[in-house]
């Protein structure tokens, strides 16, 4: 790695919008950490992309183990010494398991199941990679949440998964108050639906076109817009 250049760290990254966002950042000259919580798919992700001839690397991470995201910050630490981009992007929607989806049905597990994943795994990055952001006073933070969060247009479905993307709305705005002043910025993502494992077959979008606003909102310039809802690289309502 040379001096100038910088980091990405993607979770989730094995598949779907992720892995499409990590090829767009590394497109861009980012050197990019891809993450996923299984070794080998995680190993066969980056093998696709560096075939392509992009900089990425993996490295493991489950979002729901401190002791996993304490690992990552660690070798963060050692090897780069910095990081650039955080993209919080692993997700999961378990709502299907609660039979009809009704709020009345859905089991506490399956909302703290949820919430560990989309909330709490974005929470623990944060905190054990933002050190190394404030180390070189820069840094953008990606939070992929989703419409289905969006207290504006919020209707009954998939509770659990709504309401961890409220939740993740939340975390984003806390994060960009406390880091107010700083060259760190945090921002909401709603990468539209897309056709991948969790957004089905008939989803309209491809994982490119999701990774788009993401990537658009990891290389924003210094000054750019922080504690923000973005859907097509424009601001959406909470
Ligand atoms: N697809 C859509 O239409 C859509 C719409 C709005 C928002 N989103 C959001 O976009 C993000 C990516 O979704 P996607 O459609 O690309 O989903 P996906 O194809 O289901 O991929 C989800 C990724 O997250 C990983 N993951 C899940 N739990 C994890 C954990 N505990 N630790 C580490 N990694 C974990 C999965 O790893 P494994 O392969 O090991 O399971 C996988 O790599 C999610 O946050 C989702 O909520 C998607």
């Amino acid at each position: 790695m040379n001096a100038t250049e910088k980091v990405a760290v993607v979770t989730g990254a094995n598949r779907g919008i992720g892995f499409a966002t990590c090829r767009q950042l590394a497109k861009q000259g980012f050197q990019v950490v891809l993450t996923s919580r299984d070794q080998s798919k995680g190993k066969a992700a980056v093998d696709q992309l560096q075939a392509e001839g992009l900089q990425v690397i993996h490295h493991p991470l489950e979002v729901t183990n401190p002791v996993s995201v304490e690992q990552l910050a660690n070798f963060m630490r050692q090897k780069f010494g910095r990081l650039e981009v955080l993209v919080n992007n692993a997700g999961v929607l378990l709502d299907y398991r609660d039979s009809d989806g009704s709020l009345f049905n859905t089991k506490i597990d399956t909302l703290r199941e949820t919430m560990e994943t989309n909330v709490y795994g974005p929470l623990r990055l944060s905190q054990g990679l933002v050190p190394l952001m404030q180390a070189h006073n820069s840094g953008r933070i990606v939070n992929v949440s989703s419409g289905a969060g969006q207290l504006s247009d919020m209707s009954s479905g998939y509770p659990a998964y709504r309401i961890s993307k409220t939740a993740l709305n939340a975390l984003t705005r806390i994060l960009a108050d406390e880091l107010k002043g700083t060259n760190i910025l945090v921002n909401s993502v709603c990468p539209g639906w897309v056709k991948t494992d969790m957004g089905g077959a008939n989803a309209p979008r491809t994982p490119e076109q999701g990774a788009d606003t993401i990537v658009w909102l990891a290389t924003l310039p210094n000054g750019g817009p922080t504690g923000g809802f973005w859907r097509n690289r424009q601001p959406i309502e909470w």
